[in-house]
């Protein structure tokens, strides 16, 4: 099978053009957007045109079928807030060409998709979620974003495209391929990461409350100011991870809201997201006492309450042995000596759809390690040589 990598690029800069903001090849495409719309029919028509058979179950993920049993390739074309052209639709656009490729070769069967909301605007991974049934539909549709709209509500927007449920039997297995996101294939000037493991991911958001006052006539000491709870407990924490986390563990607290947020009033509420990662599950649990302990420590030592929401988290997965041997056999013929095994620190929709089936993933390097940014890019011939080992590993495990 043969890829072509012109017809390849003009659709990923294609579907750049569908939510293109802020500098460079910034996107902004979130779940269930009027961008996010427009791209999953911009890509049900470019399925289509590639002879697969276009499905689109409740939450939105859609599916490009090929006849009989096949292997599935994809990833997301939703983005963050402030995103980047590539994380989720290289993984999309690349299954396209690799779908079109085995087309065109007489086989092997390839199946495409674009998992909803894998950028967590209301959960975390939300559309591959449900479809593994790690979630269930009604779970999912209470859930509601920063501005408090119900998924239920949100996902309205493609009813007129749902065609219902879509059977996971008919796949033998789902391979993603994406960018890395962080640093380690760009420094080292290599082409390829094959991934070894996911990490496993907690996510939850943290209430102090206080007492709203005077900005002016409200001594220090009588004080019971929630964001200064905030800062105390974010300094802290630091100190109190030091003896069980690692170099690889990260934790952020990406998103607060503080109550009224006015210069001239102590603020009364925030509430802040708390997420964390590692891939050692015991470490993601060790970390959520740690937090709990030191958030109604904090808050008992100034007057305040604490309250803490529902947990969102994933566990850590190994990737399948035999498509992962079938990935490393195509990235040695790509790109010898200029490839890795790697972990992924990012989380990717592969790690639900391992529940239902064998899943492996590939990386391309993210030039200085960027993501999530509008600065966000990777050099084209290391997207076409992705998309390369992506299909010659599907040839393989083909005829394997
Ligand atoms: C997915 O985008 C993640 O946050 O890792
Ligand atoms: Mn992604
Ligand atoms: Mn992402």
């Amino acid at each position: 099978m043969q890829i072509n990598g012109e017809r390849f690029l003009k659709d990923l800069h294609d579907l750049r053009q569908i939510g293109a903001a802020g500098v460079g090849k910034g996107v902004v495409r979130p779940a269930y957007s009027e961008a996010d719309v427009a791209a999953r029919r911009w890509l049900a028509g470019r399925m289509r045109e590639a002879g697969l058979r276009v499905e689109m179950d409740p939450m939105g993920n859609l599916f490009g079928l090929a006849e009989g049993k096949s292997i599935l390739i994809g990833s997301h074309s939703d983005s963050q807030p402030e995103g980047g052209w590539l994380d989720g639709a290289l993984g999309v656009v690349a299954a396209l060409e690799v779908a079109r490729a085995a087309a065109e070769a007489g086989g092997p069967a390839v199946s495409v998709v674009s998992f909803q909301d894998e950028e967590g605007r209301f959960g975390v991974t939300t559309g591959s979620a449900v479809w593994s049934g790690h979630l269930s539909q009604s779970d999912a549709d209470a859930l509601t974003d920063h501005r408090g709209v119900a998924l239920g509500e949100a996902r309205k927007v493609l009813a007129e495209d749902v065609t219902g449920p879509v059977d996971a039997a008919q796949f033998t297995g789902f391979m993603e391929l994406h960018i890395e996101q962080g640093p380690t294939l760009d420094t080292a000037g290599e082409t390829i990461g094959v991934v070894s493991d996911i990490v496993g991911i907690r996510d939850m958001n943290i209430t102090f409350a206080g007492q709203q006052n005077h900005a002016g006539t409200t001594p220090m000491h009588l004080r019971k100011d929630a964001f200064q709870a905030v800062a105390a407990f974010t300094t802290e924490l630091q100190n109190r991870f030091a003896n069980v986390v690692t170099p690889a563990t990260v934790w952020t607290m990406g998103h607060v809201t503080l109550h009224p947020n006015a210069s001239s009033i102590v603020p009364g509420r925030a509430v802040f997201s708390m997420q964390w990662r590692d891939g050692d599950a015991d470490r993601l649990g060790r970390m959520e006492a740690i937090i709990r302990d030191l958030a109604a420590e904090i808050a008992a030592a100034r007057g305040l309450e604490v309250s803490f929401g529902g947990m969102l988290g994933l566990e850590p997965v190994a990737m399948d042995a035999r498509l992962r041997a079938a990935l490393e056999a195509a990235a040695a013929q790509v790109a010898p000596d200029r490839w890795r095994i790697m972990p992924s620190g990012a989380l990717h929709d592969a790690t639900n759809v391992s529940r239902l089936m064998p899943v492996a993933m590939l990386f391309v390097p993210s030039i200085g390690g960027i993501s999530h940014a509008f600065e966000e890019d990777t050099a084209e011939h290391d997207l076409v040589a992705g998309v390369d080992v992506l299909a010659r590993a599907v040839a393989g495990l083909h005829d394997s």
